[in-house]
C-alpha cells in the first residue's frame, strides 16, 4: 500500500529528525523541507541510516514561495505539514526580532498559502508553553490563558498560533490545524544516530550538561537558586524528544481521520516538573558522570516554574510519554559520547 505523504519542514532538525523517523516507522512517507541554517546534512544520514531507506529532502527555505510551490509541485499527493521550521533562541530574538518575525511568521504564511494553493488540509504547528509566560497556577492546562510573551521569539509562537486559528475559520477554509506547546524536549534517539546539534555554546540545559560532562564546558552554570520553589532553582518539564515526535505522527492521524475540530490545543509534556538541581543530580545517577556546576546569577526572562497538565492529550489524544527523565538523559549522554568520536 502506498504511504501517505506528510511535509515536514525542519525536517533535519533536532524534534524535526525524530519525528520523521516517528512517522516512517508508523507508516508515513515523510518529506523533509530544511535550508540547514540550524542544522546539518549529518542528520539526513542518521534518519536514513535508522530507517535504512531514503528519504526525499529539499534544501529551501521555506519562506521562498516560489521554491516551496516548487516542492509541492514535485511531490504531488501531500495530505498534510508538520512545521518545525522556525528560530528559536529566545536571547537571539530579543537581538533580532526582525529576523524572528520575518522567519517564523512570514514563512508560516507562505506555507500556508501554498497549502491552500495545492489544497493540503492538515498542518500540525510547533508551539511552545513560552505562550503562558509565568503562569498563575501549575499545573498548566490548554485553558490557561497565555499571557504576553517576554521575547520576540514567544510573540511569534502565539502570533502563529493566532493566525492558524483566523485561517481555519475562514469561510470555505479547506486547512486543519492542531497546535502542539511543547515543554522541554531533551534527549535523542535510542541508536544515537541522531539527536540535538547545538551551534556554538548551547543555550539550553541539557547539551549544556551533556558539553560539561564531556569536558567541552568547563562548568556548568545554573542560573539562579532563589526562586520560589523547594530547592530554588526553576522547574521545567523535560520530556525525551522520542516521545514527543510520537505526539506528532498522533496530530496527524488525528487531522487525516477529521475526528476533532478545526483546530484544537494540546500541551505535550510528561506533567511532572523537575527543578535544575534535579535533573544535574539524575544525570549524575542516569549516567555515572560527575557535573561540575556553579550557581550563578538568574538569567533575564526565565519563568520561574511550568509543567504541563497533560489529561487533554491523555484523554482525546490517546497520548503519554513512555520514558523517565534518567532515561532521557541517559539518552543525550549516549548522544554526545557519539559526537566526541
Ligand atoms: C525556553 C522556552 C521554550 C523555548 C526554549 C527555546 C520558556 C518557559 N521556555 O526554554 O519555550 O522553546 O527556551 O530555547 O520560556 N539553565 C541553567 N543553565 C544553563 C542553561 C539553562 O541553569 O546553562 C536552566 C534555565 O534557567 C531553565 C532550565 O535550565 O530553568 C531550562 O533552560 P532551557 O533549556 O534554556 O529551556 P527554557 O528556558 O525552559
Amino acid at each position: 500500500m502506498e504511504r501517505t505523504k506528510i511535509l515536514v519542514t525542519g525536517g533535519a532538525g533536532y524534534i524535526g529528525s525524530h519525528a520523521v523517523v516517528e512517522l516512517y516507522e508508523a507508516g508515513f512517507q515523510p518529506v523533509i523541507v530544511d535550508d540547514f541554517s540550524n542544522s546539518q546534512e549529518s542528520s539526513i544520514q542518521g534518519i536514513e541510516a535508522i530507517l535504512n531507506t531514503r528519504i526525499a529532502c529539499h534544501r529551501i527555505d521555506c519562506g521562498d514561495v516560489e521554491a516551496l510551490r516548487a516542492v509541492f509541485a514535485e511531490e504531488g499527493s501531500l495530505r498534510g505539514v508538520i512545521h518545525f521550521a522556525a528560530f528559536k533562541a529566545v536571547g537571539e530574538s530579543v537581538q533580532k526580532p526582525l529576523a524572528y518575525y520575518q522567519n517564523n511568521v512570514g514563512s508560516l504564511l507562505t506555507l500556508l498559502t501554498v497549502m491552500q494553493e495545492f489544497g493540503v488540509p492538515n498542518l500540525v504547528f510547533s508551539s511552545s508553553c513560552t505562550v503562558y509566560g509565568i503562569p498563575d497556577a501549575l499545573p498548566v492546562t490548554e485553558q490557561t490563558p497565555t499571557k504576553p510573551a517576554n521575547s520576540p521569539y514567544g510573540n511569534t509562537k502565539k502570533i502563529c498560533e493566532d493566525i492558524i486559528t483566523d485561517v481555519v475559520h475562514a469561510p470555505g477554509s479547506t486547512v486543519r490545524g492542531i497546535l502542539l506547546r511543547y515543554f522541554n524536549p531533551i534527549g535523542a534517539h535510542p541508536s544515537a544516530k541522531i539527536g540535538e546539534l547545538p551551534l556554538g555554546v548551547p543555550q539550553n540545559l541539557i547539551p549544556f550538561v551533556t558539553q560539561t560532562a564531556a569536558g567541552i564546558r568547563e562548568k556548568l552554570t545554573i542560573y539562579g537558586n532563589t526562586y520560589d520553589t523547594p530547592d530554588g532553582t526553576n522547574i521545567r518539564d523535560y520530556i525525551h524528544v522520542v516521545d514527543l515526535a510520537k505526539a506528532h505522527v498522533i496530530a496527524v492521524q488525528r487531522l487525516l481521520d477529521g475526528t476533532g475540530a478545526v483546530v484544537e490545543t494540546f500541551n505535550v509534556g510528561t506533567g511532572r516538573g523537575d527543578s535544575v538541581l534535579e535533573v544535574v543530580h539524575a544525570f549524575e545517577q542516569a549516567t555515572g558522570q560527575k557535573l561540575n556546576y556553579v550557581i550563578g546569577a538568574a538569567r533575564a526572562g526565565d519563568v520561574p516554574a511550568i509543567y504541563a497538565d497533560v489529561t487533554k492529550a491523555r484523554e482525546e489524544l490517546g497520548f503519554q510519554t513512555t520514558s523517565t527523565l534518567e532515561e532521557a538523559l541517559a539518552s543525550a549522554w549516549k548522544w554526545q559520547r557519539t559526537l566526541k568520536k
